[in-house]
């Protein structure tokens, strides 16, 4: 390796270091109110948008110290509630115990973590116990449960009535307890959690009703460049990586990687070469926000997508312009898919245009229309008559049958790089 070779300023495959870490101040603040008054917040944002990274920044002593406050006091424990699978509330509190004998360096309290895990079944109340020890050593426990939404699917091993005793032990354990004067709970999770899960505990109350609730939004204009910082570049590719990527870190950060390692090695690219290499290494967030998606979401993105596809593939046979009316009663939909970040509306000569914040997923849904066979058009029918005239559906069927059955209309992925394209040569 020749020593000039520079390294990709680029991190792709994990939570990003604090000190790379950009943007979103204000949660930084808000979490630290919460830390400071031992008291809970509860983080949401989709696939990539940055809920490891977070947790992550808030482990960082000079973080604290930032906020003046002492982090020797704190006993910090992150836990990834996706590691527990399926979700056995014994094994969290068993990892969650572990840990903080882990982290702290106080034999009293040590001893207690120990002694508690030679017992076969760790619960609630084992943790408790030790918090109790730990308000003791004028200390606290700062849990950071990553993907907490993990803990609301239910299982075999893990019922429906599980899922309401561990999620009443939790409010308990930090709201209600004794003990919750020393312990502030951090929990992210990809939508909000009050859409998942039961809405009540088993003893009659919301069991979310404990936390502050904060989006993680995306990063801004600003906060776009200083990611973006690593690699010169002119205004034009600056707004092409925007069209792919909008400001979700994890998307900004894989085009940086990319391009980065691309001029690097010399290598040409063009547009259709770095979507797929673009799609393969990022195809898990878009499956993902897809399957996040329920039924009338998916319809609602599926419509969206096909009325922003008269730009992109000449010689359309169809015109779906009075589609656009539907988007008017579908106002609260349309909202939630915007808050998580992947559509966005711009105002247009006093018309609400929805476009896609990620072309790419705009793609992504495309590819799901065109893979569309009879059976799944069945089903789809069902959701659009829900909100559509039987006109309109069958245009929409006529759309996606000629799509299917045309597959060369949409055969290359580099209509969707879109303003990049020219620069990729
Ligand atoms: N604030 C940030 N500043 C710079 N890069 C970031 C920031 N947040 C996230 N990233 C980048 O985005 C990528 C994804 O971040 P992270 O894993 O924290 O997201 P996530 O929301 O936990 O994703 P998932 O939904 O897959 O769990 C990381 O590789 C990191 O490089
Ligand atoms: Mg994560």
């Amino acid at each position: 390796m020749s020593k000039d070779r520079k390294r990709n300023p680029f991190t792709i495959g994990q939570p990003v270091d604090p000190e790379s870490f950009v943007g979103h101040q204000g949660l930084i603040d808000i979490a630290f109110d919460q830390i400071y008054n031992r008291s809970n917040l509860a983080i949401w944002g989709g696939p990539g948008m940055g809920k490891t990274s977070f947790l992550n920044l808030l482990k960082s002593e000079q973080v604290w110290q930032s906020q003046d406050i002492n982090p020797s006091e704190a006993i910090i424990v992150y836990l990834n509630c996706l590691e527990i699978k399926p979700f056995i509330a014994a094994t969290f509190w068993r990892k969650i115990i572990y840990s903080i004998g882990e982290k702290t360096k106080d034999d009293s309290i040590v001893q207690l973590t120990k002694k508690s895990l030679q017992k076969p079944k760790s619960t609630k109340e084992h943790l408790r116990y030790i918090l109790r020890k730990i308000g003791e050593q004028n200390k606290f426990l700062v849990l950071l449960l990553d993907d907490y939404d993990a803990t609301l699917n239910s299982d075999s091993r893990y019922t429906e009535t599980d899922i309401e005793i561990f999620l009443t032990e939790c409010r308990h354990l930090a709201n209600h307890s004794e003990e919750r004067k020393y312990l502030s709970m951090i929990v992210t999770s990809l939508r909000r959690l009050n859409e998942k899960g039961p809405s009540l505990t088993a003893d009659g109350s919301p069991w979310y009703n404990h936390f502050g609730f904060q989006r993680l939004k995306p990063l801004n204009d600003k906060e776009i460049g200083i990611v973006l910082s690593g690699m010169p570049m002119t205004r034009e590719i600056r707004d092409g990586i925007e069209e792919i990527a909008g400001g979700n870190p994890a998307l900004l950060q894989n085009i940086g990687f990319l391009l980065y390692s691309k001029r690097r090695s010399g290598e040409t690219l063009n547009a259709e070469i770095f979507a797929k290499e673009f799609v393969e290494a990022t195809e898990h967030f878009f499956q993902d926000t897809w399957q996040l998606a329920n039924e009338l979401e998916q319809a609602l993105l599926m419509l969206i997508a096909l009325y922003q596809l008269k730009g992109r593939v000449q010689k359309t046979r169809y015109d779906l312009s009075d589609i656009s009316t539907i988007f008017s009663q579908k106002e609260r939909e349309l909202n939630d898919l915007e808050e998580r970040y992947v559509i966005q509306r711009t105002l247009e000569q006093e018309n609400t245009n929805y476009s896609f914040t990620s072309t790419i997923m705009e793609w992504w849904v495309i590819k799901e229309i065109e893979n569309t066979n009879t059976e799944i058009l069945k089903q789809r029918e069902i959701v659009f008559l829900n909100f559509m005239s039987r006109k309109q559906v069958d245009k929409v069927k006529d759309v996606i049958n000629y799509l299917s059955e045309n597959k060369e209309a949409i055969k290359s992925i580099a209509k969707w790089v879109g303003k990049l394209a020219p620069y990729l040569a």
